[in-house]
C-alpha cells in the first residue's frame, strides 16, 4: 500500500462533522493530504526508528504529540509497545497507546500483560479500549439517572426488582473462529462489554464526572459482586439450521474451529452486587451470537405496584403489568418506559403503553461511531470511558474462576440452532430468580 491508496481507503468512510458551514471537502482534503502510509515489521526496533525519522520530518521541529492505536493480535502488544515506546516516543508532547481487546484471557495473563505494558509505559499512556463504553446510549445512563429526579431515587433494591443487560447478533462467528475459539463469548462480550455497562449502571454517585471518580466508583461496585457460581450460569453453542431453502453454519462448521470445541458461542448468567444498594437484586446477562436479532439493551425491571387497585385488570400475571424501563442501545436507539394505561373510552380496559424517546425521532442527526468519540477522547486525554487496570483487575477477578472450572469440567454448551432466540436454559436460569427475559416477552 502506499499513500495514496490509504487515502483512498480513508476517503471511503470518511465523515465530516464540523460544522455545515464550514466546507467540508477542503476539511477533509486537508486531512487527507497529512495521512500516511509507512509499514515495518511490529518488533523491528530499527523499522520503528524509520518511522520516528519519518514522524520527525512531517513534524517539522513543532511541538508533537503522537498516539499509537494497537488494533493488533494479542500476542504482539508488548513487542510493538517496547519498539514504539523505546523507538518512536514523542519528544517535544505526550505519547499515548490505545489499546484493543483481548487484555489477557483471564487474571494471571491480564496481570502479566499490563506488567509488560508497564515496563514501557505509564498507566496515563494506556488507554485501553472498550468500544461500548463510547455508544451514545451507555454514554447517557449517567445523564439520565444522576440528572433526573424522577429516576435517581428509584435506582435500588427498594423499586428495581432486576436489570437485564443483553447482547445478541443475528450473525455468527464466520471469519474470525480461529480469534473466537480460544476466547469464547463471556470473555468476548460479558467480561467487558456487558460488565462495563452493569457498573456504570450500579455504581454510587461520583464525586464529580472527573475519570478518576467515576473509575472509582465502578471499580468500587465491581469488587463488591458477589464471585459467580457455576449454577448461575449456563452456556449454549450455536449449530447449523436450515431455515427457507438457505442453509446457516454451525459453530464448529468453521474450518478455524475444532470439530469437537465446546467454546460457548452464547452465555446467560446471574450476577449479584453485595452492597446496601442492590442486594438481592438479580443482574442477568444474555450474549449470544447466531440468534435471531441484532440487539443490545439495558432492561429495568421494577417491582410490583403494592396493593395494586387494578389488580382485576391485569389479571393474576402482575409481571404483565410491571413497569419496565429499557434503554436500547442498537440498533435504532431508544429509551422507553412501559406504563400502564386506561384506554380512552366510557369503560375502564388497561393498556401496555411506551413512553418512548425514539433517537431518530427526536434527534434526526447520525449519531457518531463509539469510536469516534473514544479516539477524540484519546487526543484529548479524557480517560473517563477508558479501563483503568484496577478495574480490568476487578473484572477478571469476578470471571476468572468460573471460566477455570467451565474449562476443566469441559462444561458442555447447550445447541440451539443459528438463528434461534438461544437455549431454553436461559430461560430456567431466570426463572430460579424469579425473572422473565424483557427481550422475549412478546410485547416489543
Ligand atoms: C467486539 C466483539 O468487541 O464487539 C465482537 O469482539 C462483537 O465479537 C462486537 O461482534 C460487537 O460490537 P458492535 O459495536 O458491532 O455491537
Amino acid at each position: 500500500m502506499n499513500d495514496e491508496e490509504l487515502r483512498n481507503m480513508i476517503s471511503r468512510t470518511l465523515t465530516c462533522r464540523i460544522d455545515k458551514r464550514e466546507n467540508c471537502e477542503d476539511k477533509m482534503a486537508q486531512f487527507l493530504k497529512r495521512c500516511f502510509y509507512h509499514s515495518g515489521q511490529y518488533n523491528s526496533e530499527e523499522h520503528f526508528l524509520e518511522l520516528d525519522s519519518k514522524l520527525k520530518e512531517k513534524e517539522g521541529g513543532r511541538l508533537s504529540n503522537r498516539l499509537f492505536y494497537l488494533s493488533i493480535p494479542p500476542n504482539i502488544f508488548v513487542d510493538v509497545v517496547r519498539c514504539a515506546s523505546t523507538k518512536a516516543s514523542s519528544t517535544s508532547g505526550w505519547t499515548r497507546v490505545i489499546v484493543e481487546k483481548p487484555f489477557g484471557r483471564d487474571s494471571e495473563s491480564s496481570n502479566e500483560l499490563t506488567t509488560s505494558l508497564k515496563q514501557y509505559l505509564t498507566e496515563d499512556q494506556i488507554f485501553r479500549i472498550d468500544h461500548y463504553l463510547g455508544k451514545e446510549l451507555v454514554e447517557n445512563l449517567s445523564v439520565l439517572r444522576f440528572s433526573n429526579l424522577v429516576f435517581e431515587p428509584l435506582w435500588s433494591r427498594n423499586y428495581i426488582r432486576n436489570v437485564q443487560l443483553i447482547f445478541s447478533e443475528d450473525f455468527g462467528t464466520e471469519g474470525r473462529g480461529g480469534y473466537f475459539d480460544n476466547y469464547g463469548i463471556i470473555r468476548d462480550i460479558m467480561q467487558n462489554h456487558l460488565l462495563q455497562i452493569l457498573a456504570l449502571f450500579a455504581m454510587e454517585t461520583p464525586v464529580s464526572l472527573d475519570a478518576e471518580d467515576i473509575r472509582n466508583e465502578k471499580v468500587k461496585v465491581l469488587r463488591s459482586m458477589r464471585l459467580l457460581q457455576l449454577e448461575d450460569v449456563i452456556v449454549g453453542q450455536y449449530k447449523g439450521h436450515s431455515k427457507g431453502g438457505k442453509s446457516y453454519p454451525g459453530y464448529t462448521d468453521d474450518p478455524m474451529v475444532p470439530k469437537n470445541s465446546i467454546t460457548p458461542t452464547f452465555a446467560a448468567a446471574a450476577l449479584f452486587i453485595n452492597n446496601a444498594r442492590w442486594d438481592g437484586v438479580p443482574f442477568l446477562m444474555k450474549a449470544g451470537k447466531a440468534l435471531h436479532t441484532r440487539r443490545a439493551e439495558i432492561r429495568v425491571q421494577f417491582r410490583h405496584v403494592p396493593g395494586n387497585l387494578y389488580k382485576r385488570n391485569f389479571g393474576t400475571d402482575l409481571d404483565k403489568a410491571t413497569n419496565e424501563l429499557v434503554l436500547r442501545v442498537q440498533p435504532d436507539e431508544a429509551i422507553y418506559l412501559k406504563i400502564n394505561n386506561k384506554v380512552p373510552g366510557l369503560g375502564m380496559r388497561l393498556d401496555r403503553s411506551d413512553l418512548n424517546l425514539l433517537y431518530k425521532a427526536r434527534y434526526p442527526r447520525e449519531i457518531p461511531d463509539a469510536y469516534e468519540r473514544l479516539l477524540l477522547d484519546a487526543v484529548e486525554g479524557e480517560r473517563r470511558l477508558f479501563i483503568r487496570s484496577d478495574e480490568l483487575d476487578a473484572a477478571w477477578a469476578l470471571f476468572t474462576p468460573l471460566l477455570k472450572e467451565l474449562e476443566e469440567k469441559k462444561i458442555a454448551p447447550e445447541l440451539y440452532p443459528y438463528g434461534s432466540r438461544g437455549p431454553v436454559g436461559a430461560h430456567y436460569l431466570a426463572a430460579k430468580h424469579n425473572v422473565r427475559w424483557g427481550d422475549l416477552a412478546g410485547d416489543e
